[in-house]
């Protein structure tokens, strides 16, 4: 019989690897809460309980981001694989930004057949997890997992790759404010020369009412995964916060496009990290998150401003989301 568990490993290798230019994790998350108005980045939902809500929030009803994406994907997938390999090249590698539970690219794997996939996610024990599931699946495919943050710097890739492909879904990009994403869509034009591309999702602005209620499920899984943020940042720093003296909200803020999350305190309450004292009064908040909305000219648009073509880009019936794939020019 074959040895399936050493076959397992064959096309599977790991890396960890975190930018240098990262600051000291406290300084920073002090840092934001040391601001008016206080302030987390949204990395911080991402421990592997955070992970695994994020999961449950793609299964609610309310929120179409990941279903709409998944059947956009699904529905062009054979048209996706030709136009990346339009222009000739003898192999395509698969970089993926925060790749999660690897469900996405599962769909892209057949169709367009590339020869290494580098799944990239900050949440290390989550990524081998689910990275391992793959090769078993895909045992043709080379498979080499990068534990980074990919926030401030991308990470260092091996050599000969072939034609590079980013490949950025869930529309993660709405995460970076607007200048933040420009200069990331200039860094992955750097990071995929000189001949290659990025597919990325970019959830696009529809009903307020629709938005709202996909950031405000009726089952309160997207409060629990924004109040879980408050236990991640105990661990980090002892601060000791009280998730249940928080309040989740969620709205979007027509004027800056974007869905906002906040952790609304609702008494009078103070919490200490490093000798300094955080105090809140009531009904001040924590802003956690920020996920832009754009038009496909708008986001098009900013495309073009970072050096990147825009070939072509796919959305549902609906309009509520686009998969844009853009070149290194
Ligand atoms: C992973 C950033 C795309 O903004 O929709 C989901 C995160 N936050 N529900 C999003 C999120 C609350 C998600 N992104």
């Amino acid at each position: 019989m074959r040895n399936t568990s050493k076959k397992h490993l064959d096309n599977y290798t790991f890396n960890r690897q975190y930018s240098t230019c990262k600051p000291n994790i406290t300084t920073e998350i002090l840092n934001g809460l040391l601001s008016v108005p206080k302030h987390l980045s949204p990395k911080f939902f991402y421990d592997q309980k955070g992970s695994e809500l994020f999961e449950k929030i793609t299964n609610q009803p309310e929120y179409y981001v990941t279903r709409k994406e998944i059947s956009i994907l699904q529905t062009n997938c054979n048209d996706i694989a030709n136009t990346i390999t339009k222009t000739p090249q003898h192999n395509i590698s698969l970089l993926e930004l925060g790749s999660g539970n690897s469900t996405k690219v599962q769909i892209l794997l057949e169709t367009l057949r590339p020869n290494t996939y580098i799944p990239i996610d900050i949440s290390e024990t989550f990524l081998k997890e689910n990275t391992l599931k793959l090769t078993d699946a895909f045992p043709w495919l080379n498979i080499h997992a990068i534990s980074a943050d990919y926030c401030h710097a991308l990470p260092s890739l091996p050599p000969n790759l072939g034609k590079k492909v980013a490949f950025f879904p869930g529309s993660s990009i709405g995460n970076f404010e607007p200048a933040a994403t420009l200069s990331f869509l200039k860094n992955i034009a750097k990071w995929i020369e000189p001949t290659g591309g990025l597919l990325i999702g970019v959830d696009l602005i529809k009903s307020q009412e629709t938005l709202n209620l996909a950031y405000n499920d009726l089952d309160g899984v997207t409060a629990a995964f924004n109040l879980n943020i408050l236990c991640h940042i105990n661990r980090l720093t002892q601060a000791g916060f009280k998730p249940h003296q928080f309040k989740h909200k969620a709205f979007f803020n027509n004027a800056a496009s974007r869905i906002e999350m906040h952790l609304e305190s609702t008494i009078e309450q103070s919490s200490v990290i490093n000798n300094q004292t955080i105090t809140f009064k009531a009904g001040e908040s924590i802003h956690t998150e920020n996920s832009y909305k754009y038009s496909i000219d708008s986001f098009s648009h900013l495309a073009k401003q970072a050096g990147l073509k825009p070939v072509k880009v796919w959305t549902d019936s609906e309009n509520w989301f686009s998969v844009h794939y853009l070149e290194s020019i």
